[in-house]
């Protein structure tokens, strides 16, 4: 769920109008997406988006971040840049957060709703309503693209000013899609050119999934009234799925250990899971009690 004051933000935004007014612009959004195309955005596809993309989008962002958390529990977010920040999903979840925080985005729609609905944090973004051909003048401690490098041309020497100008970590989000594990796989090899780490999800610097295949996680997201009033649906709840990589300026010494990349097959008495290991993709059948309840995404530790 999003923070209650986003929530009420996002309310207060749509004013009297309905939520299912929005479902033109949201359903054009999607078909853009779907084709891969950045979409044209106006106010309306910019709240659209806020309202139909953005608890998933939210939770997905947390999820990443703790997952990093787990992995580098003693380190401190300082200084942000947040590229596509979009209608600010990152800046939710650094809402109450002191620290230099700087958005690129290209569309001013989402800017005014990203504005919009922080109001009431601590955080405090610079924004920047540009290309991301323009960004990277500065360094920053960390640098993030949510579900943003997809729709950018040339992402391969984008993904090369990140590394240039960004002292720490990169995380990079996208749809747990083929399309999306394919810039995935490219911040994967700039990461591999450029000597850096790999804090998550992986186990080994080269991919060990066969080329048709995808690594992809998935967050169950509760849907509100609203959330569902603008997607035309009426579930309690969606299953979110996305690929994400956090590579780290520092050369690593914590690769994931034995994380399980697809949703375990329970078995009475066992467990099938399918692990990115050390030494590659692998089976692994478990009956050992402390495993029944590892699930999807996590890691299982150290295994015979
Ligand atoms: C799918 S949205 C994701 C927004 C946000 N990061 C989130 O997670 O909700 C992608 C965003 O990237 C922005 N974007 C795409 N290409 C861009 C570019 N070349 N320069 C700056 N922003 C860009 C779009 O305008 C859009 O707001």
């Amino acid at each position: 769920m999003l923070p209650s004051v986003v929530e009420n933000n996002l309310k207060k935004l749509l004013g009297d109008r309905k939520a299912s007014d929005f479902r033109d612009a949201y359903a054009q959004l999607s078909e853009s997406y779907r084709n891969a195309i950045s979409p044209n955005i106006n106010a309306d596809s910019a709240l659209a988006y806020a309202c139909a993309r953005m608890p998933a989008t939210y939770a997905v962002v947390k999820y990443v971040i703790d997952e990093f958390t787990r992995k580098v529990p003693s380190y401190t977010f300082r200084d942000v840049l947040d590229v596509g920040s979009g209608t600010g999903a990152l800046m939710c979840y650094f809402l109450d957060a002191n620290l230099n925080y700087t958005a690129i985005e290209k569309s001013k729609a989402m800017i005014e709703v990203s504005r919009n609905l922080i109001e009431g944090g601590i955080l405090a973004p610079d924004f920047h309503c540009c290309d991301v051909q323009q960004a990277f003048t500065q360094r920053y401690d960390s640098t993030f693209f949510i579900y943003s490098l997809n729709e950018m041309p040339d992402k391969s020497a984008v993904l090369q000013k990140a590394v240039d100008c960004t002292s720490d970590y990169i995380f990079v989000v996208e749809t747990g899609t083929p399309i999306g594990f394919e810039v995935i796989k490219l911040a994967k090899q700039i990461a591999l050119k450029n000597r850096l780490g790999v804090v998550a999800p992986c186990a080994v610097e080269n991919c060990p999934l066969a080329a048709d295949d995808w690594c992809h996680f998935s967050v169950r997201v509760p849907r509100s009234q609203l959330h569902n009033l603008v997607k035309n649906s009426s579930l309690p709840y969606e299953d979110e799925k996305f690929s994400y990589v956090i590579l780290s300026k520092k050369r690593v010494e914590y690769y994931s250990n034995n994380r399980i990349i697809k949703r375990p097959i329970k078995k009475k008495g066992h467990a099938i899971f399918d692990l990115c290991t050390d030494s590659g993709a692998r089976r692994f059948i478990s009956s050992d009690k402390k495993h029944r309840k590892c699930e999807w995404g996590e890691e299982l530790g150290d295994i015979q």
